[in-house]
């Protein structure tokens, strides 16, 4: 399989894929910060849980790969420290006591080199609370994109690997591997509600999907988009409004 970065674009993400962050307000509940505490908010995005987390008094860094995320988080919440650094490559000098992780670790196709810098930026006794697509996710939309891609005989597009969306097994072992402690783990449906207009599928891919497209002419790219979400329609589209197939891995471990 072929694997890719993608650019984020921040105000895009902020402006019509809001719901990643709404939907990770009740994890911060699951993280329980209290005041004082050290908490890394690992692939924070504009910053808007790493905000909510500090609200509790403690003292959160957020960190994502994307400098233009980071930038909008700095704006957004100029008393809370925020870093260009990736998930792999974590380095600070004290350790944390929390690390509060919310839709990123699928993105990081190192899995365990993930896990290994997470692990060594915790203090023993400290905790991992993440949040990431599980086995499953978004399935029709990746089998559709895929199928269409080979239709059209954009055969290595079709090939990419975009995310890496592991069975509850599958990471909890990774993580007890590594040394922690797995003490809740559950891999849920989420059904979620995409952005309110007609072309919802096109949009999401758009914002989230972009790698399979790479090097296909930016003019042919509307057209496989709509054939995508043209073969999606029987399984996510009801009552005029378009859903994304979600299955959420949500995740307590401790060092
Ligand atoms: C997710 O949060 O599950 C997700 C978001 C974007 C792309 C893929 C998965």
């Amino acid at each position: 399989m072929t694997t890719i970065d993608t650019k984020w674009n921040a105000g895009l993400y902020d402006d019509k894929h809001s719901f990643v962050s709404k939907f990770g307000e009740d994890l911060v509940t699951l993280l329980s910060p209290s005041a004082g505490e050290r908490i890394l908010d690992l692939g924070c995005g504009t910053g808007y849980l790493a905000h909510l987390i500090a609200e509790s008094g403690a003292e959160v860094t957020g960190v994502d790969s994307s400098a233009d995320m980071i930038g909008k988080a700095r704006t957004a919440y100029p008393e809370i420290t925020f870093r260009v650094m990736s998930a792999t490559d974590l380095h600070f000098d004290k350790p944390f006591d929390a690390v509060f992780s919310n839709a990123v670790l699928h993105w990081v196709l190192d899995r365990e080199s993930a896990i290994d810098s997470i692990y060594k930026n915790l203090r023993p006794g400290g905790r991992l609370v993440l949040e990431m697509g599980g086995r499953g996710n978004v399935e029709e939309i990746v089998l559709n994109t895929r199928k269409v891609l080979t239709r059209h005989g954009h055969y290595l597009n079709a090939a990419t690997q975009v995310w890496y969306f592991p069975s509850l097994g599958e990471y909890a072992t990774l993580l007890e591997k590594r040394g922690f402690r797995v003490r809740f783990a559950t891999h849920y449906d989420r059904e979620t509600e995409l952005n309110d207009n007609e072309n919802g599928i096109c949009d999401w891919i758009r914002m989230f999907g972009n790698a399979f497209f790479r090097n296909i002419p930016e003019t042919a790219i509307p057209a496989l988009l709509e054939e995508i979400q043209e073969s999606v329609r029987p399984t996510n589209y009801r009552n005029r409004k378009w859903y994304g197939d979600y299955k959420r891995l949500r995740i307590l471990a401790t060092k």
